[in-house]
């Protein structure tokens, strides 16, 4: 098995839409293994982004995604692919071109309001893991 760290991101949850969201995950294989509802501070949100922190997005991003709730899960796959697998079922980061049937398609509105978070490589999986999850909150698949 493998994991992966996904954020339900404020504009998805603002709308109501983190339900259908959790049941498209798991309708793709996924089991929840961690799962919390919480606003994330400035200084989470800089510190979660910072790889992005020359973009000239960053600012945005960082008021977007303290904007509001977001919901981290930690998904757990069969095999290897968690990673990968999550960023087909989530769609490109715009949302305006994201594939049919997507998440950032269903539920995103354009390339920052894009509904969902997902690692982009196992080692930021890990560390994202890490990031919202104590070992003892991830025990026990559903
Ligand atoms: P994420 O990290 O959230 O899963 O999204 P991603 O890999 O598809 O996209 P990434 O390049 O990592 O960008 C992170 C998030 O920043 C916002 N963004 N805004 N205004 C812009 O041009 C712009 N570009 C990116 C989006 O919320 C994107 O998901
Ligand atoms: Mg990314």
């Amino acid at each position: 098995m493998s994991m992966t760290l996904t954020i339900i991101k404020p504009d998805a949850v603002a709308a109501g839409n983190t339900g259908n969201i959790l049941a498209k995950l798991q309708e793709s294989g996924f089991k929840i293994r961690g799962l919390k509802m919480m606003r994330l501070t400035e200084a989470q949100a800089k510190a979660f982004y910072e790889v992005h922190k020359e973009r000239p997005f960053y600012g945005e991003l960082v008021s977007f995604m303290t904007s509001g709730p977001v919901v981290p899960a930690a998904l757990e796959l069969d095999g290897d692919d968690a990673v990968p697998t999550l960023r087909e079922v989530m769609g490109a980061t715009n949302s305006k071109e994201a594939a049919e049937g997507t998440v950032r398609a269903l539920y995103g509105t354009d390339i920052e309001q894009n509904a969902i978070h997902g690692s982009d490589s196992d080692e930021n999986a890990a560390i994202e893991l890490a990031f919202f999850f104590s070992r003892s909150e991830l025990l026990g698949a559903q």
